[in-house]
């Protein structure tokens, strides 16, 4: 499938407050790479992000989950592609009865030329 990415990544203590959740930013982060992989193969170009939609934290991340991100194209425009990334947590070891959908964000990114201009993504 040309339009879908997935990763898979631990969450070690260092990407966690004092309380032991995961800090946003680290999903954020996380999400907005496998978002533009998704864009990127569905453009056969390079992208940048151009926007940060809503993002729902609806459960807590913790220190020793195991985080897959999933990233879908839901909408491709002249330049811009629209992804809806899903981040699962599932605790390590615990199989996947423990997966949950932990965040869910819709992000925007715009498909460049070499001189960092928009470019037209091929319908
Ligand atoms: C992304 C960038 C190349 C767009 O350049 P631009 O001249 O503003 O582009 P345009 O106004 O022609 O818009 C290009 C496309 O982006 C879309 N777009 C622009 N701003 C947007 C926004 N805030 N939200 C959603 N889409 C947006 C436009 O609707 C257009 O879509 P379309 O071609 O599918 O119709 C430029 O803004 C840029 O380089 N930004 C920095 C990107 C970056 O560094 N990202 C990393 C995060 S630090």
């Amino acid at each position: 499938m040309d339009s879908e990415a997935r990763t898979l990544e631990m969450v070690f203590p260092e990407h966690t407050n004092p309380l032991g959740n995961a800090f946003g930013g680290f999903v954020l982060g996380l999400m907005d790479k496998v978002g533009s992989y998704a864009a990127a193969r569905r453009a056969k170009k390079p992208v940048v992000t151009v926007a940060v939609g809503r993002v729902e934290f609806k459960v807590p991340i913790r220190s020793g989950d195991l985080l897959e991100v999933v990233a879908h194209v839901v909408k491709v425009g002249r330049s811009s592609l629209t992804v809806q990334v899903d981040v699962y947590k599932e605790r390590f070891g615990g199989g996947e009865e423990t997966r949950v959908l932990a965040t869910r964000g819709e992000l925007v990114y715009v498909a460049i030329d070499r001189e960092g201009k928009p470019t037209r993504v091929d319908a």
